[in-house]
């Protein structure tokens, strides 16, 4: 079984979404787990407070190092062969080679960010690897740890229906899709792209992968540069 915990200040959000669908009958089915820690737990006196105001001044909060240190000892197993990843948006950005190589793995530990950020010796201390799911900012990690869990699931082993919807979509060939239809075959005056309804399999093929590059071309440049 392919393992998550995640550590968080909001463990109500899970599994939130990640319990419908794909994932959702994939968690009943046991295929993989999600465990949630309370941070809070750990927090220090009467309030149980987990930040406080950062060295050095400035605005917002940090979260404390002893605080998340001893949540992350006490949830996670002394010998663990999972990655420990903490969402945030200074993190290196997550690509779909690295949701497959975690896939392919035993799962992942996420603590999930909250306030200014994490106090920058618990980051080097108990190992965390920043994950960003892109250049923009959200409240906290619980979304992006969501997404993570999400990219990494749906490629476990009899999650997909068709094992071919696995790699034939957009990055896994590291282009763009190219643009799907269905019936009917004609609405609101728009007609089907002839070549898809010639039974011509090859032609298909070929203006499929055309529209491929070319919608890659256009919108992600970057894509062909192979930066
Ligand atoms: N936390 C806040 N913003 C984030 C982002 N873009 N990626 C990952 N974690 C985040």
């Amino acid at each position: 079984m392919w393992r998550a915990s995640i550590l968080t200040l909001y463990p109500d959000m899970f599994p939130g979404p990640l319990g419908t669908s794909l994932s959702g009958d994939a968690l009943a089915r046991g295929t993989w787990s999600l465990e949630t820690h309370n941070i809070r737990e750990h927090g220090l006196g009467r309030h149980r407070a987990v930040d406080d105001t950062p060295a050095g001044g400035g605005p917002g909060m940090v979260i404390r190092a002893d605080v998340l240190a001893s949540a992350l000892d006490g949830a996670l197993p002394a010998v663990d062969e999972r990655p420990r990843l903490l969402m945030s948006p200074r993190g290196r950005p997550l690509t779909q080679a690295r949701v497959r190589a975690l896939a392919a793995g035993p799962g992942v530990a996420i603590v999930c960010g909250r306030f200014e950020g994490v106090d920058e010796r618990v980051i080097e201390g108990r190992g965390l690897e920043e994950v960003s799911i892109g250049d923009y900012v959200l409240s906290g990690g619980e979304i992006a740890s969501m997404v993570l869990l999400d990219a990494c699931v749906r490629l476990l082993p009899g999650v997909m229906g068709k094992e071919a919807s696995g790699s034939e979509e957009s990055f896994e060939g590291g282009l763009l899709e190219y643009p799907h239809y269905t019936r009917p075959r004609e609405w609101e005056g728009r007609a089907i792209p002839e070549t898809l309804l010639s039974g011509d399999h090859a032609r298909i093929a070929r203006w499929r992968a055309d529209e491929a590059r070319r919608l890659t071309a256009e919108r992600r440049p970057d894509l062909l540069k192979g930066d």
